[in-house]
């Protein structure tokens, strides 16, 4: 009870402009570092250096979503290109992620489509990958009609998928159809029980049968930290010997490291989400909202912040 509470209040928080105004003036010493890899590009790739050398894969997500004007959908478009440019001059082993409201998918779908055919086309001319996020529950439909529109033009672009949506079995089986790359997870936002599991069986029942019929049908990205969902899914892959090229585990900067080195150290296939840039408020309070615990080490980190001032 008071973890869903708080878990409410968190993801509310997240939503907020004018929290996220406040906390960028306590800056990372909130403790968003232990989660978001830097504010700068430069930053990223250093990050970046010491996964990859730790044989991990990463997909480097700039900052942002939510965008209302065309000018911020532009600068947004433009810091995906940059960041698949530093990606291949810096030779790394990673790709790109990114959100569609951070391109203007609240201005009108056109707009944010015309961004992503140039993102992901640049991106394909570097033999790079680009993953579309998957935002709250509002923006799901809109998401994956444009997802359909790219991936009739192009192989180099998923989407993310997640298990608390009631609709998502029907998505996964349709997007099978199109050889879709997935990545499978549970789902991170504040969502009405109308359209979402508010059970946590639920949403893993329906987790690990994605995971099941995506590895049979295309190339699924199995995105979580939760070494149950992984165990149950390396046991399907195991038994129906699917090969190594048909999916990988992902976990978040900052979450699961063992279970990362495990899997790393068993010959499967791991990326990382790394996530950088100014605007942080949002996804901190989402990795919050995911376990109230850590709300503890912010608090200890303010209480540092002060002490230091
Ligand atoms: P669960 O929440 O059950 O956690 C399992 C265990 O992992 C916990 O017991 C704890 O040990 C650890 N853990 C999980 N979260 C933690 C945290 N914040 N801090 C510390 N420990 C934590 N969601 C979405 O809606 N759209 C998206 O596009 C994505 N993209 C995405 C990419 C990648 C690579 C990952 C790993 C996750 C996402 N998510 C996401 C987030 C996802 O929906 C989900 O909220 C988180 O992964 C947490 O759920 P778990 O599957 O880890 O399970």
């Amino acid at each position: 009870m008071f973890e869903s509470v708080m878990r409410r209040i968190l993801l509310g928080l997240g939503g907020s402009p004018a929290a996220g105004r406040l906390a960028r003036r306590y800056g990372f010493r909130l403790g968003a570092g232990r989660f978001v890899a830097g504010r700068t590009i430069s930053e990223a790739v250093s990050v970046v250096r010491r996964l990859n050398k730790a044989g991990k894969l990463a997909t480097l997500d700039h900052l942002g979503e939510f965008v209302t004007t065309p000018k911020e959908a532009a600068e947004s478009a433009e810091m995906c290109l940059q960041t698949l440019d530093a990606i291949k001059e810096a030779g790394l082993q990673a790709n790109l992620s990114l959100k569609l409201t951070s391109l203007g998918l609240d201005i009108d779908g056109g707009h944010a489509l015309g961004h992503m055919r140039r993102i992901v086309s640049h991106a394909a001319a570097a033999g790079q990958f680009v993953r579309i996020d998957m935002e709250d529950y509002a923006h799901c439909a809109q998401t994956l009609e444009l997802y359909r529109e790219l991936r009739r033009e192009y192989d180099n672009v998923g989407v993310a998928i997640q298990a608390y949506l009631r609709r998502s079995m029907d998505d996964v089986r349709a997007l099978g159809k199109l050889q879709a790359n997935l990545r499978l997870v549970k789902g991170a936002y504040k969502e009405s029980e109308s359209v979402a599991f508010p059970h946590k069986a639920d949403v893993d029942e329906q987790f690990i049968a994605l995971i099941r019929l995506h590895l049979t049908q295309g190339y699924a990205a199995i995105a979580t930290h939760d070494k149950a969902i992984v165990d149950t899914a390396l046991a399907y892959i195991h038994d129906r010997l699917i090969p190594k090229e048909r999916y990988e585990f992902q976990m978040l900067y900052g979450i699961g490291e063992e279970l990362q080195n495990v899997l790393v150290r068993q010959g499967h296939r791991v990326r990382i989400y790394v996530p950088f840039g100014e605007d942080w408020f949002g996804y901190f309070m989402r990795r919050l909202a995911e376990r109230p615990a850590n709300v503890w080490f912010v608090l200890k980190n303010l209480r540092r912040a002060r002490g230091s001032r």
